[in-house]
C-alpha cells in the first residue's frame, strides 16, 4: 500500500490526536496531542503525519537541532506513533524513511533516537531499521544511531 508523508493541517489534525496505539504501548511514547503541543513551541520539532488514503495512520516527529548541547539531541526522531490497526504493514519504517530523506537534504549525516527498553518495546524495530545501540543510555532510554 502507497503511504504519503504530510504536514499537519487544520483537516488532519483531529485524526492526528485521535491515533490510538496497541493497548499497552502508550508507556514507550507520549500521546500525539502532547508531541504537537512541543512542537508548537519548539521551532526545531519536524511533525509529520503518514497518510494512507487520505487516513492518518502514523505520527512521526524529528529534531533537527543542530547546536543543541546534548549531541544525540542535534538530528533525529523524537516520537513515532503508528496506529495499532496499522502496525506491521511498513509505516514505522516508511516514516523513517521519509525522516532519513529529511535529514540527507540537510546534510546530516547521522541520526539517533531514544527508546525505552521493554519486551513489547520499540527495540527490535530499530534495529531492524538499521539503528544501532551506540551504548549510551540517557534519561533512562536506549540511544540508536543510523548512519545515513
Ligand atoms: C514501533 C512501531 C513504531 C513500529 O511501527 P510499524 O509500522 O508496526 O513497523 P513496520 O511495519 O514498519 O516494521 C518494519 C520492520 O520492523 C519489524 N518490527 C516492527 N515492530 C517490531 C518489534 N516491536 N520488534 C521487532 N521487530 C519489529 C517488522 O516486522 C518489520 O520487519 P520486516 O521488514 O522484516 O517485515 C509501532 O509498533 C508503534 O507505534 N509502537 C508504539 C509506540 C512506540 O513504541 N514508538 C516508538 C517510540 S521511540
Amino acid at each position: 500500500m502507497a503511504f504519503t508523508l504530510a504536514e499537519l493541517t487544520p483537516d488532519n489534525l483531529q485524526a492526528a490526536v485521535s491515533l490510538k496505539l496497541k493497548p499497552g504501548q502508550e508507556k514507550y511514547v507520549a500521546p500525539v496531542v502532547h508531541s504537537i503541543a512541543e512542537a508548537y513551541v519548539t521551532p526545531t520539532a519536524w511533525p509529520r503525519v503518514v497518510l494512507e488514503q487520505n487516513q492518518v495512520v502514523g505520527f512521526i516527529m524529528g529534531s533537527f537541532d543542530p547546536d543543541h548541547e546534548i549531541k544525540e539531541f542535534r538530528a533525529g526522531i523524537w516520537r513515532l506513533n503508528v496506529a495499532g490497526e496499522a502496525q506491521g504493514r511498513g509505516v514505522g519504517q516508511f516514516a523513517i524513511d521519509e525522516l532519513a530523506k529529511e535529514a540527507r537534504s540537510r546534510g546530516i549525516t547521522h541520526i539517533t533516537v531514544l527508546w525505552i527498553p521493554g519486551e513489547d518495546g520499540p527495540e527490535g524495530f530499530y534495529q531492524k531499521c538499521g539503528f544501532i545501540p551506540t551504548g549510551e543510555v540517557l534519561f533512562g532510554q536506549t540511544v540508536g544511531a543510523l548512519q545515513l
